[in-house]
């Protein structure tokens, strides 16, 4: 089918693009002197390659977790390692490629083990229930402030009667028992009687909002001829009753440690998302795309790492090393986003103040594995080779960018042979935001890719 092209804003005027770009690949490369091998952005002060000097580090950080409950992420990760570290006569890469290929399966089952952990009583047979608009959302904590014009920059196509030919579904998926098990679902797509299928694209919301926030994007792509679709993460949305419900799940799981509110059973949705996706009549199953803000970038990262069906992957202020912020005295601005759960847990574990100890533990409980085996440096290679961009801000507190240089410099290795698949931007003076430039970009990458 032909691909929707969006038409520009004008504020994307192709020359001042050019220009942002080549200063963000600048910067990207003063930032973190990673491999580098995008033709399109080649930076021309460094020949169109930066000279590495991270990508051949050994792995590091692969602290015993959990009593040896997931020993077997020392092996996955070894030897990913081994391959990242291989140079290459063809015979050796091509066995190695084998290796990584069975690495990256063993990560998958793990995560997907972890999920299954806390709902092996919970499996239901994925059903679909009828739900309504949702009139008036529910915004946790400081209710957003007006429009986002990021989002609202998102290219659109002209659409004559637009609401008229706009549908909307609003749906739930029953994806585990509980209350939490109700997935609602927001999906807008045009009503035109060609193409058969379209491609799909999933968007994450960030902390504290839901999907609605996410509408001025959902309507551009829509008009694009995508089929957008948003969800309401755990606790967050139709799935919150009041403005601490988010947080009061992730106490109660610091508490019991029977949940994993925190990225982890999102994902668990989103596998089952991908399930109902790839079943609809109106859907190309081969062209599910997936993107997410801040929380709503980690899910995207997460869910692409674990289900391949996701084949163009959009991470946005998102993808970040734990290990690395732990090791490196840089979990502040993380924990501070999600403050109430590390002070309950600096309280049960009798500190006075809220330390590195206190971090590890807390991740420990309610996402096993987020600060070792599942950590970006694991898990952001094995997206490839599917379509891998990765947004962020240069200057973001929470996604610091000498915590990518690993993940970042190990998936320019797994993408070496398609190495126009892989783009990694941290756009300079930008903190923990998501950007007008970044909304185009990844509407650029999408439009390209899937
Ligand atoms: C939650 O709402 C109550 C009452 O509307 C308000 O006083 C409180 O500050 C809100 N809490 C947060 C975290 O926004
Ligand atoms: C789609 O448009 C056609 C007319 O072009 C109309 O008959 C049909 O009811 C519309 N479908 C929906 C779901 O709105
Ligand atoms: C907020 O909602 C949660 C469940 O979502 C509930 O446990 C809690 O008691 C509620 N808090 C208030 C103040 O109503």
């Amino acid at each position: 089918m032909s691909r929707a092209r969006g038409e520009a804003h004008p504020e994307f005027a192709r020359r001042g693009s050019m220009l942002l770009r080549r200063a963000m690949v600048l910067a990207l490369a003063l930032a973190l002197t990673a491999t580098w091998s995008r033709p399109r952005l080649a930076a021309p002060a460094a020949g169109g390659h930066v000279a590495v000097t991270a990508a051949r580090r050994q792995p590091r950080g692969q602290r015993a977790s959990g009593g040896g409950r997931y020993s077997q992420s020392s092996n996955v990760a070894a030897a990913l390692g081994s391959h990242a570290t291989t140079t290459a006569a063809s015979a050796a890469s091509a066995g190695s490629k084998m290796e990584a290929a069975a690495a990256a399966a063993d990560l998958r089952a793990s995560f997907r083990e972890v999920l299954l952990s806390r709902r092996r009583n919970l499996q239901v047979p994925l059903t679909v229930e009828h739900g309504s608009p949702v009139k008036d959302p529910l915004y946790q904590g400081s209710p957003p402030m007006g429009k986002s014009e990021a989002m609202e920059s998102c290219p659109r196509k002209a659409v004559g009667s637009f609401k008229e030919k706009l549908i909307e579904e609003n749906f739930y998926l029953i994806t585990e028992l509980g209350e939490q098990g109700r997935l609602p679902v927001l999906l807008l797509k045009l009503n035109d009687t060609a193409p058969k299928t379209k491609p799909v694209i999933v968007f994450l919301h960030s902390s504290y909002k839901c999907k609605e926030w996410l509408r001025p994007l959902l309507e551009a792509y829509a008009s694009r001829g995508y089929i957008s679709v948003a969800i309401d993460s755990r606790y967050h949305g139709e799935r919150a009753s009041n403005n601490t419900t988010y947080i009061d799940a992730l106490k109660s799981a610091w508490r019991n440690g029977d949940t994993m509110p925190f990225i982890f059973d999102t994902v668990w949705d989103l596998i089952k998302l991908g399930d109902h996706l790839s079943e609809r009549e109106d859907v190309n199953p081969c062209r599910i795309g997936i993107t997410g803000e801040s929380l709503g970038g980690m899910h995207a990262w997460f869910a692409a790492f674990v289900d391949t069906r996701y084949s163009v992957v959009v991470p946005i202020i998102g993808v970040q090393g734990f290990r690395w912020a732990i090791d490196n005295n840089k979990w502040q601005a993380r924990v501070d986003s999600i403050k109430p759960l590390f002070e309950e847990a600096r309280i049960d574990l009798g500190k006075c103040e809220i330390d590195k100890e206190v971090v590890e533990k807390v991740w420990d409980k309610i996402a096993p594995g987020l600060d070792s085996q599942f950590d970006a440096p694991f898990s952001v290679p094995i997206i490839a080779p599917r379509p891998l961009l990765l947004l962020n801000g240069a200057e973001d507190p929470r996604c610091p960018v000498p915590g990518l240089q690993e993940p970042v410099s190990r998936a320019a290795k797994a993408y070496e042979d398609v190495a126009d698949k892989f783009m990694f931007i941290a756009e300079p003076g930008i903190g923990h935001q998501m950007t007008a430039n970044m909304v185009k970009e990844a509407s650029d990458w999408f439009d390209r890719f899937l």
